[in-house]
């Protein structure tokens, strides 16, 4: 079973989606650590009820961002991850560890890139006024939510929206891409060709 590892912030819904679909036999992979910058994060405990070896690496605790890093690095190294998962990872990663990892980190953000990076994507949407907005799960490059896009789930924007309403709209489908995506790179279906990915049948 090929090993990932899977970096958090915060409540862990979509590690829990990940490591339900892994248990109910959807996703053929494992989870071989879960990485917190913040130690009080829910999804910490999610990974320890669930047998997962979890760990906090908190950017406070290191010198420098590179030594915070690098500690993460080592920590992927060490079980033998082959693939980051950033599920609710509130940090920009510098472009030496993205490309210690070229092509082989995952990120979910809550908007439609390339519309609504960085923060509150959903309530970027709300405030922009647009129909429809979504979320995407892509490569991470050097930039912030700029990297090649993996699939898309559209949501409808309702008039009465507000950030947190939009939000538990798109989550119900973060729950659905991420394992979906996951699945496909598991699988060896996804192509990288520049800006694009090819999805294999
Ligand atoms: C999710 O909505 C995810 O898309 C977002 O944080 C939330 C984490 O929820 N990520 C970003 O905004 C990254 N820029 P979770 O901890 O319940 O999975």
């Amino acid at each position: 079973m090929r090993k990932v590892g899977v970096l958090v912030s915060g409540r862990g819904s979509n590690l829990q989606a990940i490591m339900d679909r892994i248990a109910d036999g959807y996703l053929p992979l494992e989870i071989a650590v879960v990485i917190s910058d913040k130690s009080d994060a829910y999804a910490l405990e999610r990974a320890q009820k669930a047998g997962i070896k979890a760990a906090a690496i908190e950017r406070k605790a290191c010198a420098s961002k590179d030594d915070f890093e690098a500690k993460i690095n080592a920590a992927l190294t060490d079980a033998g991850c082959e693939l980051v998962v950033l599920a609710g990872f509130m940090r920009i990663l510098s472009a030496n560890f993205v490309n210690k990892w070229h092509h082989k980190i995952i990120n979910i953000h809550p908007a439609l890139l390339p519309s609504f990076p960085g923060l509150h994507g959903q309530g970027q949407a709300v405030a922009y006024g647009v129909k429809f907005s979504g979320c995407t799960v892509h490569f991470v490059d050097e930039g912030t939510d700029s990297g090649p896009i993996i699939l898309q789930k559209v949501v409808p924007v309702m008039d009465d929206d507000t950030e947190d309403t939009l939000a538990d709209r798109i989550l119900v489908q973060e729950h659905i891409a991420m394992p979906e995506a996951l699945k496909l790179w598991a699988e060896d279906k996804l192509v990288i060709n520049g800006r694009k990915v090819k999805v294999l049948a």
